[in-house]
């Protein structure tokens, strides 16, 4: 918070208090004039119904004033006087560490109970894969879709099509330390026939188009650096294979056509902060658990 925005929550809350404090003494100090009879508001409804002015009873006007001594309190111990952390410390983002860290060590247990399994065999306990399928709900399948199979720029984890590599390290490092994948738009580049013939070309790689010489030429200079010579990819970059059926962006003739006019950036955020090395070994176990 600001030190302008602070100053005037402090100056709010400090009128609001002193107020109330104002009205509770003046309403405490009101006094009952005997001698003049019952006062009234002098509010006549109805023609004869009236209301008596008396004071508040006595044990109203207490809980009003513990009411009060109760959020002054309150402001001392607790965040609330603009930036005043309050003597407590006490925090929300402080309370949610807290009960994530307790949360781990209650877990933890549950998730280490397979660390000393080989990430290779661990697909195949199904205690492992039950645990990485419930992480996986939670955590994935708003992209990668509840059945693992993704959608258009998520990938499909089911397939043997991998853009990083299908191996339970390469999979684990993907999920770790997530990946950005970057398709240079090279549209301007090629120029119109330019483009139509490398569209072509990737169209022949996987067999449904007719071989196109000059396409060819123009993949070994400008693609062939990321997506080697023979279209099979390079798992190092993320280039997928362009000889197979898997498709990210579709594998239409226009779907290429607009890969390759605006590039395309992709992003699988690393899950390293938010969930332990032994969660996501058991996602691993899930994820390989899914392709077989
Ligand atoms: C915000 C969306 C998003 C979330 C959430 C997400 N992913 Fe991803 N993931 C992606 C994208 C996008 C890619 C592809 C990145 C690229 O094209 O470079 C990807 C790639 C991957 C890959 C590599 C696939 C390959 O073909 O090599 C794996 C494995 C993976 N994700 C697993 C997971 C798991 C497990 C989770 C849950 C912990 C998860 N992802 C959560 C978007 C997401
Ligand atoms: C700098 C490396 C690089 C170069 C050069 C490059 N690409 Fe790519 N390409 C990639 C990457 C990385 C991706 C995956 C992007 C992603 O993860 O979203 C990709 C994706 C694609 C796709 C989408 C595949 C799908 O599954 O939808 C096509 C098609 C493609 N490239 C064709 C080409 C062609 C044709 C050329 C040459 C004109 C070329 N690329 C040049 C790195 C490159």
């Amino acid at each position: 918070m600001s030190g302008f925005w602070s100053i005037y929550v402090i100056v709010l809350v400090l009128v609001t208090v002193v107020g109330s404090l104002w009205l509770l003494q003046a309403l405490s100090t009101k006094q009952v004039d005997e001698s003049e009879g019952q006062s009234t508001t002098k509010h006549v409804w109805d023609k004869d119904l009236e209301e008596f002015d008396n004071p508040l009873p006595r044990w109203w006007l207490i809980l009003f004033w513990l009411t009060v001594a109760y959020s002054v309190g309150y402001l001392v111990v607790y965040p609330g006087m603009g930036s005043f952390a309050g003597v407590a410390g006490w925090s929300q983002t402080g309370q949610y560490d807290e009960e994530i860290a307790s949360a781990n060590k209650r877990y933890g247990d549950i998730y280490g109970a397979f660390s000393d399994v080989a990430l290779a065999d661990l697909s195949s306990d199904p205690e492992a894969v039950q645990l990485g399928r419930n992480l996986f709900q939670n955590n994935c399948v708003t992209c990668h879709g509840s059945d693992g199979r993704g959608a258009r720029g998520f990938p499909n984890l089911t397939d043997s099509a991998w853009l990083y590599g299908g191996s339970p390290e390469q999979i684990e490092a993907s999920i770790s330390n997530g990946r950005n994948g970057v398709m240079p738009a090279l549209g301007a580049v090629l120029g119109d026939d330019g483009l139509n013939d490398v569209v072509a070309h990737v169209l022949s790689l996987s067999g449904s188009g007719a071989a196109n010489e000059n396409g060819a030429l123009k993949f070994g200079q400008m693609c062939a650096a990321c997506h080697g010579a023979d279209g099979t990819g390079n798992q190092l970059l993320g280039a997928p294979s362009l000889k197979d059926d898997a498709w990210l962006y579709g594998g239409t003739e226009v779907d290429i056509k607009d890969t390759l006019m605006q590039g395309r950036m992709n992003s699988m955020p690393p899950q390293r902060g938010t969930l332990t090395p032994d969660q996501i070994r058991t996602l691993v176990a899930y994820v390989l658990s899914m392709g077989n």
